[in-house]
């Protein structure tokens, strides 16, 4: 999704705004753009498509300058383009970048119009641009004129901006999107993720809703939404150690997958002693919430609501807790009722969707006992604005398509049911048991990976075909809808997941020699029930992939059945993940698509 990143220095910016662009290139854009003062003059390159084009423009032009920003792009309001690429200007004065939406943009831009301002691009950002020079106009400083606007604006956003009289300092403000400072040795930066200033320094100031913030060379200054100067903490984080490069690997997502077994063990790191769950690992005093919990709302969007389905069956089987589950995206809309002693539990890697910061932030206003998240990133805005949370510790995800992440929060969603079995003085024998199974998930993931060799050989046949449908039952059809979500979004393949019961009902119409049927059949209660369920897929002449336990007996003539590793029940769906993100990584390979950046996807989704 869109990124920003602003510098002002004592030596050349562009040169390090692009890298800044390069390193946000992992959340998904589709044009990128910048904008450098020369004294005089403000240079305006924008290009369509990857930040490698704008580079080479910057190649090519030489622009020479000390305070500057930048931005990459994904597209909200009008298509696409050079045009709607960031920064967008007013009169060649006023250049802006803009993360977020601005919900009241058409009555803005009709006032500003009638005002005399033209307009080039069809986004909702422009307007931004013609506002502050219409304040500018009026004498304001950009901090006054940034206030001003604030005052008219509605929605989300983060902005950058400089302006032709001023070749010392921009303007920064933040609402309900992320942005932080930077402070380097030869320069102050600002930007939306830490990943694009982490080579330049360690020292990071996160802005809050309502700041505004005045960047220079050497100094900056901080004010609140009474536009009373802060300050605000600095907090040291050392990006560049954490590893961001591909190493061996084609791409980030086949990194990330053979990296789970390193991730899980950083998960359970400090958080299992002995043949128990340690004590308040969501941090002090979330023990005692968790024995008053009587009823769990959990929110979350795509995988990390995965995540959020399988822990929900977890909650009810380990927990003895009633769960309801949403999408983030239409929590809020369903007027929810809260019963008494309700905890909220929300999902997310990036700890920055949108859609899932605004259920939270709309719950905290309900009659909950706390909030409590599972996250992997610890400067995140959920991080900071829930209760209590436990960092997922599977490192940085750069690959749009979750992987790591997904298995490690269900090692971190276990950690939490466990928790609250313990709280709630429920099932001790139980909570050994998995306890144990967790110590030696690392190898057992490490075991799983090995059938890549096997898994390779069914790649070709899925990716001949336009379609997939993947079957599950019981804690196993959300990791169906799991291995649909990876191969649809960066193969393209269109895959649908469906409860293999019922089939029947429906989905069986579509079985033909085209439609590719992936199965998981775990030894459950219900394998046999679910192997009848194969079987009509059989007797109607359908393709049958089956990751299976080896205990489960069927006969896959067309086709192929892989017999998985052995683990606990309860960890069967971490497991029996992995083959299913290989096939999807294997697959789009063969189709050569972008797998790290699929089209029209955003790693970090920071609109509503
Ligand atoms: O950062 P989050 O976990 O909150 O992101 C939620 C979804 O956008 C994300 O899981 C998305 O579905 C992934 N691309 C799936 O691979």
């Amino acid at each position: 999704m869109c990124g920003i990143i602003a510098a002002a220095s004592t030596r050349n910016v562009g040169k390090l705004l692009v890298q800044g662009l390069h390193k946000m290139e992992y959340r998904g854009y589709d044009s990128a753009g910048i904008a450098l003062h020369q004294e005089n003059s403000i240079a305006h390159l924008r290009a369509l498509g990857k930040v490698q084009l704008l580079e080479d423009m910057m190649i090519s032009e030489k622009p020479k300058s000390k305070l500057g920003i930048a931005h990459t792009r994904w597209a909200t309001h009008g298509e696409p383009s050079e045009v709607n690429a960031h920064p967008h200007k007013s009169k060649d004065k006023v250049y802006i970048v803009h993360n977020g939406i601005i919900e009241n943009y058409i009555e803005l831009k009709e006032a500003l119009v009638k005002d005399g301002y033209e307009f080039s691009s069809q986004t909702d950002s422009e307007l931004i641009a013609h506002l502050l020079d219409s304040f500018l106009e009026k004498g304001n400083s950009m901090i006054d004129a940034m206030y001003l606007a604030k005052e008219k604006l509605e929605g989300a956003y983060a902005i950058a901006a400089i302006d032709i009289d001023n070749n010392n300092s921009l303007v920064v403000a933040r609402n309900k999107s992320p942005l932080l400072l930077g402070i380097g040795t030869d320069e102050i930066l600002a930007a939306s993720d830490p990943l694009a200033i982490g080579q330049l320094t360690n020292e990071f100031v996160f802005l809050e809703d309502g700041d505004v913030a005045e960047i220079s060379a050497e100094s900056y200054k901080i004010f609140d939404e009474n536009k009373k100067e802060v300050e605000r903490e600095i907090t040291n984080i050392d990006i560049s150690s954490q590893a961001t490069s591909k190493g061996d690997y084609k791409h980030f997502m086949e990194k990330e997958i053979y990296e789970q077994p390193e991730a899980i063990l950083n998960t359970l790191d400090g958080r299992v002693g002995g043949d128990d769950i340690l004590d308040n690992i969501f941090g002090l005093g979330s023990s005692e919430l968790f024995a008053k919990a009587k009823r769990i709302q959990i929110v979350a969007c795509g995988t990390s609501l995965h995540a959020g389905r399988v822990a929900a069956n977890w909650l009810s089987s380990i927990a003895e807790l009633p769960c309801q589950i949403d999408y983030a995206s239409e929590y809020r809309y369903r007027n929810p009722h809260v019963d008494e002693n309700s905890l909220l539990i929300t999902i997310s890697q990036s700890g920055e969707t949108a859609d899932t910061l605004a259920a939270l932030r709309y719950a905290k206003e309900k009659d909950y006992l706390g909030s409590v998240s599972i996250c992997n990133v610890p400067t995140s805005s959920l991080a900071r604005e829930s209760d209590f949370v436990l960092f997922t510790n599977a490192g940085p995800e750069i690959g749009v398509a979750s992987t790591k992440a997904f298995t490690t929060q269900l090692a971190g969603l276990m950690l939490l049911v466990l928790s609250l079995a313990k709280s709630r003085n429920l099932n001790p024998k139980l909570r050994t048991r998995i306890i144990t199974a967790l110590r030696t998930l690392p190898e057992v993931i490490n075991e799983t990976l090995a059938l890549k060799e096997k898994i390779l050989d069914l790649a070709p046949a899925i990716a001949s075909k336009d379609n997939a449908l993947f079957l599950g039952r019981g804690i196993f059809y959300p990791i169906a809808k799991e291995g649909a979500l990876k191969l649809k979004e960066i193969s393209y393949i269109h895959a649908e997941a469906y409860p293999a019961g019922e089939l029947k009902h429906g989905p069986l119409a579509l079985i033909d020699e085209d439609m590719p049927v992936i199965a998981l059949a775990p030894e459950s209660e219900i394998a046999e029930k679910l192997v009848s369920n194969l079987e009509e897929v059989k007797a109607r002449g359908g393709t049958l992939y089956v990751f299976a336990d080896p205990s489960v007996k069927m006969d896959v003539k067309n086709g192929a059945f892989i017999s998985m590793p052995k683990c606990d029940f309860f960890l069967t769906p971490i497991i029996y993940t992995i083959p299913l993100q290989i096939l999807s990584y294997e697959v789009a390979l063969l189709r050569g698509t972008d797998i790290d950046q699929p089209r029209n996807l955003a790693k970090s989704v920071t609109v509503e």
